[in-house]
């Protein structure tokens, strides 16, 4: 009989560190290190990042595999992020898991970042069939993907500026609210009303564009606070929920389009934007209207996690499909 595939995988892509192990496409741990610091900075400062990763691996890497109850002799290969993300972030996670390949002489497995993000959809049940639409949206992506199958996938449309969660944090910034502002907004948002609105921008095909909103919600905030100083913090619940309202409704009219478009009619979230609760609220609804079979991941899959590297990777193991120790990590990009 032949052993269990049994996979660690590494994400270090931004500035969480996490470390999985998976059994036969099972989860049986997911541990991540969250970096608190870059909350003073208003944002992931890249090099603290990497630093942090330095610290951060070794220890996750340990917990990952106590929790998953699985010795480093027991693993059949190793995965990692290799990219999108920081440079330096992606560094660190890719020369971990090349020293942990060669040490334990095991595959090595290389993820891209946003097809794991599609991928956490098979971590657990319902899971969608295929063709499935994946509307992937986080800090720092926003597109929809059209996935035919566990390999092959095409993006039909992405952002050409801001991401919907940068669109969140820098809008959240502008309030005067903490960062990451994507969760506080939508606790905000909770008390309020969208009785603002903002014009949308115009865009070709299935893609997306934050930038003209995030000027246009400075300048509203820039007219209204001269003439009433205190205006922001009179109306913050009244603002969370016209700017999320905004941001959710071009991303759900696009999705719309893409379903109508290709007559795909299962539908999913990823990303940690998904977390959000009016845009998974109206994700639903519209789903209701359109006939669609809908799916979200639990948050801790739709975060940047290593579960979802390793899922990626299990179905990269049953196709065969490792890389050498000279492979690279790459910044941008979908497939390497
Ligand atoms: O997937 P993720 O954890 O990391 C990236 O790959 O970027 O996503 C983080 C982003 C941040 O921009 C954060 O503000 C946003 O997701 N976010 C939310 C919510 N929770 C997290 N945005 C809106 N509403 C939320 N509840
Ligand atoms: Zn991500």
């Amino acid at each position: 009989m032949r052993e269990k595939v049994t996979i660690l995988a590494i994400e270090s892509s931004c500035d969480d560190t996490s470390a999985a192990v998976l059994q036969e496409g099972r989860v049986l741990s997911n541990c991540t290190a969250n970096q608190e610091m870059h909350r003073q900075y208003g944002g992931v400062v890249p090099e603290v990042a990497s630093r942090a990763h330095q610290v951060n691996i070794i220890p996750v890497v340990e917990q990952a595999l106590r929790q998953a109850g699985v010795s480093k002799e027991a693993l059949s290969a190793v995965a990692f992020t290799r990219g999108p993300g920081l440079m330096g972030s992606l560094l660190v996670g890719t020369s971990f898991a090349k020293a942990v390949a060669l040490s334990l002489e095991i595959p090595l497995i290389e993820v891209n970042h946003m097809q794991a993000h599609v991928l956490a959809h098979f971590i657990e049940e319902p899971k969608p069939t295929f063709p499935f639409l994946c509307l992937t949206v986080s800090g720092g992506h926003t597109q929809i993907v059209e996935v035919r199958s566990t390999s092959e996938m095409e993006v039909l449309g992405q952002t050409l500026d801001d991401a919907a969660g940068e669109a969140f944090d820098k809008a959240g910034k502008l309030l005067g609210l903490g960062y990451p502002a994507g969760p506080l907004i939508d606790r905000w948002a909770q008390q309020g009303r969208p009785r603002f609105a903002f014009p949308e921008a115009h865009v070709p095909g299935l893609n997306f564009s934050f930038s003209g909103l995030k000027t246009a919600f400075l300048y509203f905030l820039r007219e209204q606070t001269a003439a009433d100083p205190h205006f922001i913090e009179k109306n913050l619940a009244d603002l969370c929920a016209s700017v999320q309202s905004a941001i959710v409704s071009v991303l759900l009219k696009t999705l719309q389009r893409a379903a109508r478009q290709t007559g795909i009619s299962e539908v999913a979230l990823a990303g940690g934007v998904s977390a959000n609760a009016e845009l998974r609220r109206r994700f639903e609804e519209l789903g209701q209207r359109e006939g669609w079979n809908t799916y979200v991941p639990a948050f801790e899959y739709c975060t940047d996690n290593a579960a979802m590297v390793g899922m990626a990777a299990y179905f990269k193991y049953l196709r065969g499909e490792f890389c050498g120790q000279e492979v690279a990590p790459y910044t941008r990009g979908f497939q390497p």
